[in-house]
Parts: C-alpha cells; structure tokens; sequence
C-alpha cells in the first residue's frame, strides 16, 4: 500500500482523533516531509485533513470521499482488500463485469463517485451524479438459474437493512427490487448474469446498486423528480456514504451466502410496500389490473387479477395505483 492509502487508512480507523506526524513517520517509517506531502495529496483529492500544531492530523467528520480504506474500518464480513474504488466510471456493473471476465473472485465490489452512463432495469438509464453510491459486486454463488433468482429478492432486504442500520431511516421494498423511503424511490438494484457458454452454468453475477445519499431532487431529470428522491436532503452530521456501503457489503455477503435457505423472504413481505395493494402489472406495452396479494418462496409477486385468476409474476413491472410516486 502506499504512503498515502496508508496514511489515509490510519486517519479512518482514528476519526476524529489527532496523530502527531512524528507517529505517522516513525509508524510507516518514512520521512516527515514524506508524511507531510502525502497529506497534501490526500487534501488536493477532497479530504479535509485538519492540522493543529503540537496535536497533528485528523480526518474531518465532514469527508466523505468513498475509499477502501473509509469502508474497510465498518466491513465485518467483506475483505477491503477486494474494494476497488474509482472516480468516474461508465458503469459500475461494465467494471465489474469486466473484472469477472478476468476471473476477479466472489465478494470483489467496484464502487463509484460518479457514472457516466449509468445503466437501469428495462434499458433505461440510471441518473448517477456524484455524491451517491454506486457499488457492483461479482458474486460467483454456487447456484442454479432458479436459485439465481433470489439474489434478487436478497439483495433489496439487504440494501434496506444497511440504509435501516446506519441511518435509522425505514427502508421499504417495492416489488421487484427498487427500496423506497416516505413513497419514494432512493435506490434501483440491476442483477446481471454471465452465463459459461460451455456449461450453460452460471459464471457470476453482476449485482448493481444504486443508492441516491444526498443529490438533491431538483437535480434529477425532470421525468422522475416525482417519483426519486434521497436520503438526505444534505450530507448528515456524523453520517458517511463508506459506512452504508460497508454495512451494503456485509449484508449482501451474509445474505447472498445462504439463499437457499430462503431466510430473507420473511423480511422481504414485512418490507414490501405494495402487499395489499391495487396495481398495474405492466408487461411490455401492455397494463392489467390486479391486486399484490402476497410474495412466493422464490421472491414472485403473487397478484389476484379482475377475473379473480391468481398467479406469480417473476418479472416485468408494477405500479401502486393511485400513487403518483411509483
Ligand atoms: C433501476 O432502478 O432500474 C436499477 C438501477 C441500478 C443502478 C446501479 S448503480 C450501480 C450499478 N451500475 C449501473 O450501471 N447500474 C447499477
């Protein structure tokens, strides 16, 4: 690691605390102006480093710049050494997959400041300015194609357990995989598969995540600020984008190591926030009325259309009728 990333690392695993830059030199046995120049880097980079004479350095309560060494302090299941973190990608989900290509191993996740071209279910396109969260992971499960599936469905009670746990914010789940705050979309979930053409196994999975922290909705494109929103309206005291995506990382780890067991589906029913309903089932170009009647053991909508027929809808789309947000 270099003297920087572990200088920064330092500073992360010390919030809010001073260390003297004699401590850092003589810990990573480098000079002072080694230590000195290394945290000129980290500032030009956006960290607010605060120096005070005869104290040292400490890391601001106010940075929030996402980095494996701001995420790895949080992580009690994923490794930082798998965290790769970039600036500006196209997409997250292209990275990793990519990376996956090149035999990248389960539990690596490439997160994002900013995409250029972010990339939503159905071909849209994801808004993904800087500031939010946007995180990848391969995950290489041992699993069928309808195992597959859940990874799905286990990811938004996860998602929704790590907004929950860091910011005490009520996460709820909107069939299929979009987590919804007061009625309103804060983060969208793309699973992708790669798919081992001689076995017609799976090779990996593509897990897209993206959380909206703190943009504000007037800067969503004017199609959706009805229906987005964030978790914040600014960036929060004491709140940072490494800790929710550490707490992503643990849960979508643990979640994601057991789906067989079905565990989450429970979660996923108590969260749901279209059970109980009136909806449109949209499939393609057309819309058919029904009811959300409850989730099946494989994460299906289980709907009760106007004739009074019920089945499981395993993809396509709904909306909560009557609700402007969705
Ligand atoms: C949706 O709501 O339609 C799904 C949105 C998924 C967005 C995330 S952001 C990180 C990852 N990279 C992408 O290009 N998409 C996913």
């Amino acid at each position: 690691m270099s003297s920087k990333n572990s200088i920064l690392q330092i500073l992360e695993r010390s919030r809010g605390a001073y260390i003297s830059g004699e401590a850092l030199a003589q810990k990573l046995q480098i000079s002072r102006s080694a230590v000195w120049k290394a945290i000129s880097e980290l500032k030009k980079e956006g960290y607010r480093v605060i120096s005070v004479t005869n104290k040292g350095y400490c890391l601001s309560d106010e940075t929030d710049v996402l980095s494996p060494e701001g995420i790895g302090p949080y992580l009690t299941r994923g490794t930082q050494e798998l965290i790769h973190v970039y600036k500006t990608v196209d997409s997250t989900n292209h990275t990793a997959k990519k990376m996956a290509l090149e035999q990248a191993p389960h539990g690596t996740v490439v997160l994002a400041e900013e995409q250029t071209a972010g990339r939503g279910r159905m071909g849209r396109s994801f808004h993904s300015p800087a500031g939010g969260i946007y995180m990848s992971f391969v995950l290489r499960p041992n699993l069928t194609s309808d195992d597959a599936v859940l990874i799905t469905t286990a990811a938004s009670v996860a998602v929704a357990r790590a907004i929950e746990q860091v910011t005490g914010i009520r996460a709820g789940i909107k069939w299929v995989n979009d987590i919804y705050v007061n009625g309103k979309k804060v983060c969208g979930i793309l699973t992708e598969a790669l798919t081992d053409f001689e076995s017609g196994g799976i090779e990996a999975i593509i897990l897209g995540i993206g959380i909206n922290f703190s943009t504000a909705v007037s800067a969503f494109p004017k199609e959706i600020q009805q229906k987005a929103d964030s978790l914040f309206t600014k960036k929060p005291a004491g709140i940072t984008r490494n800790q929710i995506a550490a707490a992503v990382i643990d849960h979508v780890l643990e979640l994601c190591g057991n789906l067989q067991s079905r565990s989450f589906i429970s979660e996923y029913k108590a969260r749901s926030v279209v059970l109980g309903k009136e909806i449109d089932v949209i499939q393609g170009t057309s819309s058919e009325k029904a009811v959300a009647v409850d989730i099946d053991q494989n994460g299906g909508l289980i709907v009760k259309k106007q004739n009074g027929a019920i089945t499981s809808l395993h993809s396509g789309e709904i909306s909560i009728r009557g609700d402007f947000a969705s």
